[in-house]
């Protein structure tokens, strides 16, 4: 018996992997995160599987129905939203399974960030503009942040931010970056990517409040950063048509002459 995590993607249900559905389709019981797992992940369950939507329950709750799936020798499909290893409780979850000696594997899915990325048609690093994205999350009631983690301090770096968890608390993201990138930096949101009813709005650090005011304050990502606004930044050296490189070396006296096998 084996609990397989497995990360269902940011809700569209062609973007669960294929090892995440062989993985539930062979597993006679399916524990599902909630809302953000769409409905149709669970069509792939075999035919009489025990499907628990594990909203409602505590992580005691949650490991008694692994323990006694694991008594029936029944495989269990761990499915989390998005992909395992951000804000998915698998870590805790882990633990106890360690602590209680029964395996696991785990299968990566698509996280909320690349989805929203890709329903704002944008790449979050730009050559010589943007190199790096933060994911972070402003504090929740249930979920205090570690001192140094303070979306103030990482507005300073100029990275590409990936704002999870916080769109009932834009006033305070906006006060928090809006020092470091200016009032003119775009800033998108995307509600439920990936979902037949995603919405997105962009607009820039000054004007995102009145452009939001009538959409709903849950399950969205804020981006924030000047990659989503950028036309006129550089080309990467790696395509660049003179760019010495082992897949393409430009010479018979490159070093990378000869290692392109
Ligand atoms: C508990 S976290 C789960 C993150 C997930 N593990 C991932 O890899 O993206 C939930 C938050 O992720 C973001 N999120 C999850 N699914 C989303 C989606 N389809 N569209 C936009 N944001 C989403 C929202 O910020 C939401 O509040």
């Amino acid at each position: 018996m084996t609990v397989h995590f497995i990360g269902a993607g940011p809700g569209a249900p062609d973007l669960l992997t294929l090892r995440g559905r062989d993985r539930i389709a062979g597993s006679p019981v399916c524990l599902y995160a909630g809302s953000l797992i769409p409905a149709a992940m669970l069509d792939h369950c075999p035919p009489g599987a025990r499907i628990v939507n594990t909203a409602t329950l505590s992580l005691d709750a949650i490991i008694t129905e692994i323990v006694a799936a694991h008594d029936a020798g029944h495989d269990v499909a761990r499915l989390h939203s998005g992909d395992l290893s951000i804000w998915s409780a698998m870590g805790e979850q882990l633990r106890r399974l360690r602590s209680l000696g029964i395996p696991f594997t785990i299968t990566p899915g698509v996280p909320a960030f690349a989805a929203a990325a890709a329903a704002l048609e944008v790449e979050l690093t730009l050559p010589e503009l943007v190199q790096s994205v933060v994911l972070t999350r402003t504090p929740g009631r249930a979920s205090a942040m570690p001192p140094a983690e303070t979306l103030t301090a990482f507005a300073a770096t100029g990275a590409t931010l990936a704002i999870h968890l916080s769109v009932h608390n834009l006033a305070k993201v906006v006060a928090d970056v809006t020092p470091h990138y200016g009032s003119g930096c775009p800033v998108a949101i995307v509600w439920r990517a990936s979902w037949p009813d995603q919405q997105i709005a962009r607009a820039t650090l000054a004007t995102i409040a009145e452009v939001i005011a009538d959409k709903p304050d849950r399950t969205a990502l804020i981006l924030v950063g000047q990659a989503l606004g950028a036309r006129d930044f550089a080309e990467s050296s790696l395509y660049a048509a003179g760019y010495d490189r082992r897949f393409r070396p430009q010479s018979a006296d490159s070093k990378f002459a000869g290692q392109n096998v």
